[in-house]
């Protein structure tokens, strides 16, 4: 059972990693933003109630997140682990994915850190708004959602480090030059 949990602020390309190591890995790509998403666009209950934060670029609420992120791992795909991509981006999500996952006997394997410069990042995401229209590339969105990551998920990487689970990867590199990174790391657990 292996559980990967990439980490790395909005753009840092933590989407477009997790669906070329889902094949590489025969791990499925457990992303609490294409759930959201989802639900958004089916217009369910959870949608409607994740819209609000979305839009403004403010996390969802950690219980609303965590039970949905329960339902998802305990998901037959699921059985040999995953790679988590957008979770945990609190402390208390940290905790409550270690509880999560010691019910399955399992535990956070590696934690990949994707680290790419801010202005970098907000180019990346200005750009795909205009490819893919996604409501919450807008520029004060964008900015809130850094700041969100600064403040919320930053303290992630320590907690991470201290249980020696944390490696950086340069996420600031052409797509396939950090997927081979993120290779190297992952077949090394
Ligand atoms: P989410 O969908 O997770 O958004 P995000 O973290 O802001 O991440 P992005 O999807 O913007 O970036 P990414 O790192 O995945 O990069 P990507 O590969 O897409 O969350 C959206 C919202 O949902 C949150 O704001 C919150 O409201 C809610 N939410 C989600 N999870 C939550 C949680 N755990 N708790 C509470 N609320 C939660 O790449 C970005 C762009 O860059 C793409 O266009 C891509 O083609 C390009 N790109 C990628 N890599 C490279 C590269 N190496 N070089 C050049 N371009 C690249």
């Amino acid at each position: 059972m292996k559980y990967i949990v990439l980490v790395g602020a909005p753009g840092a390309g933590k989407g477009t990693q997790a669906k070329l190591l889902e094949a590489e890995f025969g791990l499925p790509q457990v992303s609490t933003g294409d759930l959201f998403r989802y639900n958004l666009s089916r217009q369910t209950e959870l949608g409607g109630l994740a819209k609000a934060y979305m839009d403004r670029g403010e996390l969802v609420p950690d219980d609303v997140t965590i039970s949905m992120v329960r339902e998802r791992l305990s998901q037959a795909d699921c059985a040999n682990g995953g790679i988590l991509d957008g979770f945990p981006r609190t402390l208390a999500q940290a905790d409550a994915l270690d509880k999560l996952l010691a019910e399955f006997a399992g535990s956070v394997n590696v934690v990949p850190y994707i680290k790419v410069e801010q202005d970098v990042l907000v180019k990346r995401l200005l750009r795909r708004a205009e490819i893919e229209g996604r409501t919450d590339d807008n520029q004060e969105t964008i900015q809130n959602r850094m700041r969100v990551y600064f403040a919320q998920t930053t303290p992630l990487l320590d907690f991470y480090r201290a249980k020696g689970v944390l490696v950086e990867v340069n996420g600031d590199q052409p797509v396939e030059a950090v997927y081979q990174d993120l290779r190297t790391v992952i077949a090394a657990i």
